[in-house]
């Protein structure tokens, strides 16, 4: 997490260093800070909060034309001024930013402070900034003082260094993602390429490993080890420049909105209607491959991984493959077996996830195939896979997932179909499905017009100390997607539970009017759902119902919320609707921060 921002040009750099950090703000704001290098003299701006409250500190004008920027998400010491960057070094000749983790900060720490260096705040990022100030103090260049600290460093690094004396910027990458833009006489530095786009479309992403030495008009690329290397330069895909909040409140709401759109972008040009099965040709499998196949597994965190169960379901039940998803956290520390035969699918919306980024490297190193399943174009996953799908979701500024988990469900589905059609699922069953999946963007828009009393729900949960929520079979993923979202957004703690499971032990908790989300959308687990649903109800518990249009379990609800109807195996692309609404109302009812959620951020580049 952090977001860095860099500029060293032609152009005045505060403007370009602000508007850099609005950009990447979503990935942290504990605290924000900018530095810029003029007529010999570092002037430094910082503060704790968001960029909001670093553009009300900063003076109208200040000079210069190089500079650096970061937006904080706190992980070692905290929130306070003296832990925001950028650091200084002890004699003020070197400043930098850092997103990472320096693992070994304590053993460096005692070091420097038996030189006699005092160290200012608690991060494990100010001990680079006196290395290498104490490595420059030797008369090296400014490449061979990083070179020769990172080399001491055990952690991960997204690194910008700047210097009193020296008209360059230093840059590198491993495991944090660093973005070099090169434009006209000036270059550009980004955690993503998000702010790039409005800049230039020709990008060089720095792999681990890399440090990069910048000046306006050009990039000298090589390893930490020090061999040279050349720098290959992408050309960004314009329609990441899009992202701004337009007449909407909330960037949340507004990509609630964007997901029938969204979900066109995901689906159009990759099925196959004459034979009923999906067309992803990133996946780059053959047929006779597919067919091969003896499992699959799953991998992601947070939201992705619950949009992974449903892919997990979907394969199954289509394909009749087995498949298993997996936490990627876990699963990495796991010593999992590899099977070289088997299809791993790594699910990330930022492509970015240090968890998920480790796991794919482990089953890398054991032989496996991974193919990712993202968002970002050209984000540490998608490049280290190889292959895979991207999502298509568009731009997600929100920290909380929306649009980019129905776009995840709906890639795995599109999956699932092109793997059942080797196997298991017939023309006819693929060419209803594909029929169905295509009306999905119009039910959801359609649902989106009319969204049903989403708030008497609220009143309902906003005051509760604690929410459950219950589905079963396909559902049982949407109600803990529900209980996320409002458990980050709200802050009220929430349970999900398969609904068979909740005699098991949860029901314990429930009392005269306590809130049950349950997801009962008209499929065959229905009738089981129904149980549930009495079971709580004779605990004195007010059901919130998210259920099929016209279906009599309505009558059961206290507050009924329906949905369109749809294929039984698409219904988590609309049940997830009235969830994501009630989470994002309950939030700005008890007045949070709705895309800015405390102690969150949305690219979670650490472990
Ligand atoms: C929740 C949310 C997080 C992310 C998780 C994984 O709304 O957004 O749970 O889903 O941090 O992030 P990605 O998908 O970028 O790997």
């Amino acid at each position: 997490m952090c977001g860095i921002f860099g500029y060293i040009g032609h152009q005045q750099a505060l403007g370009l260093l602000v508007e850099g950090l609005r950009r990447l703000e979503y990935r942290g704001y504990d605290s924000t800070g900018v530095a810029l290098l003029n007529d010999g003299e570092i002037s430094y701006h910082r503060t704790v909060g968001k960029v909001g409250n670093l553009q009300s500190i900063l003076p109208a004008n200040v000079p210069g034309s190089q500079g650096i920027a970061h937006t904080r998400w706190a992980t070692h010491g905290g929130v306070t001024l003296e832990n925001t960057h950028p650091h200084r070094s002890f004699d003020g000749k070197v400043t930098l930013v850092h997103n990472g983790i320096i693992e070994n900060y304590r053993a460096l720490s005692k070091s420097l402070i038996a030189r006699g260096i005092e160290m200012v705040g608690e991060t494990d990022s100010e001990v680079l900034v006196h290395s290498i100030a104490l490595e420059l103090a030797k008369g090296v260049s400014p490449e061979t003082s990083v070179r020769r600290t990172l080399k001491r460093v055990r952690g991960t690094w997204g690194l910008c260094v700047m210097f009193l004396e020296h008209d360059l910027l230093i840059c590198a990458r491993n495991g944090s993602p660093l973005i070099i833009g090169t434009g006209n006489g000036e270059m550009f530095i980004s955690s993503d390429p998000h702010p790039l786009t409005s800049h230039t479309q020709q990008v060089v992403y720095l792999e681990d490993g890399d440090l990069a030495v910048v000046t306006k008009d050009s990039l000298k690329l090589s390893s930490l080890q020090g061999g040279s290397q050349e720098a290959n330069i992408s050309t960004l895909d314009e329609d990441w420049g899009e992202s701004d909040l337009g007449d909407a409140p909330h960037f949340m709401l507004k990509e609630i909105y964007e997901q029938p759109d969204a979900l066109r972008q995901c689906i159009s040009g990759r099925i196959d209607r004459e034979m009923g099965s999906g067309r992803l040709g990133g996946m780059q499998l053959q047929h006779n491959t597919l067919i091969q196949v003896p499992h699959v597994r799953l991998l992601g965190c947070g939201t992705a991984a619950i949009a992974a169960e449903i892919g997990q379901m979907l394969i199954e039940r289509m394909a009749r493959i087995p498949a298993v998803t997996h936490i990627a956290s876990e699963y990495r520390n796991n010593d999992p077996v590899i099977n070289p035969k088997a299809l791993y699918l790594a699910v990330s919306q930022s492509g970015e996830t240090a968890d998920t980024i480790a796991a794919v490297k482990e089953i890398k190193l054991k032989g496996g195939q991974v193919f990712g399943v993202v968002n970002v174009v050209g984000s540490s996953i998608a490049r280290l896979c190889g292959q895979g799908v991207y999502i298509h979701s568009g731009p997600e500024q929100s920290v909380a997932s929306t649009k980019a988990f129905t776009n995840m469900v709906g890639a795995l589905t599109i999956f699932a179909m092109q793997l059942g059609r080797t196997r298991h699922l017939s023309k006819d069953q693929g060419r209803e499905l594909i029929q169905e999946l295509q009306q999905v963007p119009h039910l959801m828009e359609s649902y989106l017009e009319n969204v049903g009393p989403i708030d008497e729900a609220v009143e309902l949960v906003s005051s509760a100390s604690s929410v459950l929520y219950l589905g079963r079979g396909l559902s049982a993923p949407v109600a803990k997607e529900g209980a996320l979202k409002l458990m980050e957004l709200a802050y009220i703690p929430c349970l999900a539970y398969p609904a068979g499971e909740m005699k098991h032990g949860p029901m314990a908790l429930l009392e005269e009017g306590s809130p049950v989300v349950v997801v009962a959308p008209n499929d065959h687990l229905k009738e089981k759902t129904l149980s549930a649903i009495h079971e709580c109800k004779a605990r004195g518990a007010k059901i919130i119902l998210i259920h099929e249009q016209g279906d009599e379990i309505a009558e059961e609800a206290h507050v009924s919320i329906p949905v369109p109807k749809v294929h039984p195996l698409l219904t988590p692309l609309l049940t997830v609707l009235p969830l994501q609404l009630m989470a994002y109302r309950t939030a700005v009812l008890l007045g949070k921060d709705v895309d800015r959620p405390r102690n969150l951020a949305k690219s979670v580049t650490v472990e």
